[in-house]
């Protein structure tokens, strides 16, 4: 990995305006395509990742009061410095990450377009005037930031995740601290050296490395970080959410999912394959909205199942730094033991196994695009997450037991449809339990949409109009003796 501006690779946590060396020993930052070392960064003690607090929380008063303007104009500043480093950021978040190249540029663009979104919406955060019921009186709200923010994030979109939560926050006037997955701590420090060149007071917007329980930990126990923002698996979740009743946190999860992705037999069967590839595929099956079951109509599955096959076969896989490359490695050896776990447990239980079902040739933890047919609810890729390039077809019959099927799972983050049917757009739409449906679409991301989930898949919403809310307190103002 060759980066045009090398300064961009940091090597210790930013806290304040420093870059401060680690005391916890040292991270080996590996390329999952070849195992190469991409880089070594130090890790904060629990002690140093405490200290932070203090960092965060020095900082909060300064930028909670700066006009919501100002702030837009930091995060704009920001965002624009991420489009012009695109190629390194990109080549840095394959190299850590293994996503394709092409798909790492458009994460740095749907990142950036994060803090672009929410610099525009710093300006607009407001109150309201109340009407009483007396005379005399006048009632107003105050809507505040909360105050220091602690955000967890995932390896699978290193930045996007983390500019999600950042560009919210910071936008509401909070201070933030940001633990990155020790996968992927470099994208998130290049991100951090941006932050100081967009000319963020030191405080606002810290980086910390370090073993998870031991930097979060201090966060977690403290009164003074008001919120905690979590982006992961539902059992992480779980235990974050547990821990934080202790200071009575605001919580924000977004957690794993179980999307269904459901073809009617009067849908356009080329254009929902295509949906298929597109959200399936897309970062190599490891996306938390990817579609984990495919059900199709019986009278449609023949030709649906030929579509698809074509369409995987022809998808190129490699590392992602490759030109064409459109599936790469999967994160690490417990990634790949996950995703041949299910593919055997499916063909037991009497799956029929169309294309791949094998490790890729290329070795590691590259895995062959697989298409199973026969799947059922019982199978453990019906239940679990399968976080790799897996399409399970399940068969129904009708719509009432497709919804069935869709919603047998605790989770609900997002599920899928195709159909030309305009009063089962609607019905199908409104009885999906999930708090994200793509209807004839397989791509629902983008700053503008709430992105987030109901039951098991978490609570809060992150990026649109509703996002900044997250991180923002209503205070209720009553005047009396106005006559
Ligand atoms: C995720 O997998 O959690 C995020 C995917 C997205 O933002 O589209």
């Amino acid at each position: 990995m060759q980066l045009t501006d090398t300064t961009l690779l940091r090597g210790h946590s930013l806290v304040g305006d420093t870059w401060l060396p680690g005391e916890g020993g040292t991270l080996e930052n590996l390329n999952p395509a070849d195992g190469s070392l991409v880089g070594t960064v130090s890790k904060l003690t629990a002690e140093q990742s405490a200290a932070a607090i203090g960092h965060a929380s020095a900082a909060f008063r300064a930028w909670s009061r700066r006009p919501g303007a100002e702030r837009g104009e930091l995060l704009r500043a920001w965002g624009e410095l991420m489009l012009e480093h695109e190629d390194d950021l990109a080549a840095l978040m394959t190299a850590e990450q293994g996503k394709p190249l092409d798909e790492a540029r458009g994460e740095v663009r749907y990142a950036a377009s994060f803090l672009t979104w929410f610099a525009q919406e710093a300006p607009r955060v407001r109150g309201d005037v109340l009407a009483t019921p007396e005379r005399g009186m006048r009632v107003m709200t105050l809507r505040q930031p909360v105050g220091v923010v602690a955000a967890i994030t995932p390896w699978n979109f290193p930045l996007a995740m983390l500019t999600r939560k950042a560009g919210a926050a910071l936008a509401a006037g909070c201070t933030m601290l940001a633990k990155p997955a020790e996968a992927t701590p470099l994208s998130a420090l290049a991100l951090a050296e941006l932050a100081l060149r967009a000319g963020f007071p030191p405080g606002v917007f810290n980086v910390i490395i370090g073993d998870a329980a031991t930097v979060t930990g201090p966060w977690l126990d403290s009164p003074i970080v008001r919120k905690l923002t979590f982006t992961g698996s539902t059992g992480v979740g779980r235990l974050l959410m547990e821990r934080s009743a202790a200071t009575l946190k605001r919580v924000s999860l977004e957690l794993g999912g179980n999307a269904p992705f459901l073809v009617f037999e009067d849908a356009d069967l080329d254009a929902a394959a295509d949906g298929v590839i597109a959200s399936k595929f897309r970062n190599t099956g490891q996306t938390c909205v990817c579609p984990n079951r495919v059900l199709v109509q019986r009278s449609i599955l023949e030709a649906f199942t030929d579509r698809l096959r074509i369409r995987m076969q022809m998808l190129k896989v490699g590392p992602g730094a490759d030109p064409g490359v459109q599936q790469g490695p999967l994160i690490d050896d417990a990634a790949l033991d996950k995703v041949s776990r299910h593919v055997s447990d499916a063909l037991r239980r009497g799956a029929t196994l169309k294309l791949g079902g094998e490790p890729h040739p290329l070795g590691g933890t590259f895995w062959s695009p697989t298409l199973l047919t026969g799947c059922t609810p019982d199978m453990a890729l019906a239940q679990e997450e399968t976080f790799g390039p897996v399409a399970a077809l399940f068969p129904f019959d009708t719509e009432e037991e497709a919804l069935g099927l869709a919603n047998d799972t605790p989770y609900g983050l997002a599920a899928y449809f195709y159909t030309t049917d305009l009063a089962r757009t609607f019905r199908v739409a409104e009885a999906l339990q999930a708090g994200m449906v793509g209807i004839n679409t397989g791509r629902i991301s983008r700053a503008s949409s709430p992105f987030g989930g109901v039951k098991a898949s978490g609570m809060g919403r992150e990026g649109s109009h509703l996002g900044v809310d997250e991180y923002l307190d209503v205070k209720t103002l009553t005047l009396g003796g106005i006559d």
